[in-house]
């Protein structure tokens, strides 16, 4: 795993966005997929801003996201629909139909994962994949377990991202307690992948990552090691606490 420390967020952002740039420049029909929370936001913005100032073209790049949660419709703004065309999508020349997000219709989640994994597959393998870390270590929605699924499936969220993630809603009660979720067999079929965290609140699973030399699926994150190119991007709060 490459290791690359920025001295805040926006230098963490800026490193991903430059990466991100360089690959559909040289690439213009890249895969990408992408992350929601609060970590990429700041690349997000990076790359709207490499689109409105230096033309960058995303007309043929196409995106999957890692996860949604179960049961907030696509108006909803904490869904990741939403957060993503906010985010993102409705400030670049990227097509609708280039974006993709798991869709998680209460009446059939079986289908919806049958119909995301079919989706992946299509697509193929992804250029680069953007992921953030729970402080859990969850990643995607890959919740500590003693199995991991290997393909999108429908998950529980564990008290602890529940908790965590309450920052975004009004009141606890409004998280969602499910969400659909790439599983690792789908996260890892990315040519790379880019890792980012910032802030004091992740240097403890940064810390397990970059010095606990073994993988567990009680710490999703750790299984990284296991694939060939992962770039690590974290501010100093992250890395040294
Ligand atoms: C989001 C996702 C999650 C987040 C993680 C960190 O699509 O899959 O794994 O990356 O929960 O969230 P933030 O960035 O809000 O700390």
């Amino acid at each position: 795993m490459k290791t690359i420390i920025c001295k805040d967020y926006d230098e963490m952002s800026k490193k991903a966005a430059e990466i991100i740039t360089k690959q559909v420049k040289e690439k213009p029909d890249s895969v990408l997929g992408l992350a929601t929370g609060s970590t990429p936001i700041g690349l997000y913005k990076c790359l709207i801003e490499e689109h409105k100032e230096n033309g960058l073209d995303f007309s043929k790049v196409k995106t999957v996201n890692l996860d949604e949660y179960v049961g907030l419709g696509e108006k909803d703004d904490q869904s990741y629909i939403y957060f993503m065309r906010d985010n993102l999508f409705n400030h670049i020349n990227i097509k609708k139909e280039n974006t993709h997000v798991p869709e998680s219709n209460k009446e059939d989640l079986k289908l919806d994962t049958e119909k995301y994994n079919k989706l992946l597959d299509d697509i193929g393998t992804r250029d680069i994949q953007v992921l953030g870390i729970g402080v859990n270590g969850h990643i995607a929605f890959n919740e500590p377990d003693d199995k991991l699924n290997l393909r999108t499936s429908i998950v529980d969220l564990t008290e602890e991202t529940i908790e965590v993630n309450s920052r975004f809603f009004e009141k606890k009660e409004d998280v969602p307690t499910k969400a659909i979720s790439m599983g690792l067999e789908d996260i890892f079929d990315a040519k790379c992948i880019i890792l980012l965290a910032n802030g004091k609140s992740k240097k403890e699973a940064i810390d397990k990552i970059l010095n606990g030399k073994f993988v567990d699926t009680n710490f999703p994150a750790s299984l990284l090691h296991l694939h060939p190119n992962v770039v690590l991007i974290v501010d100093e709060e992250a890395y040294n606490g």
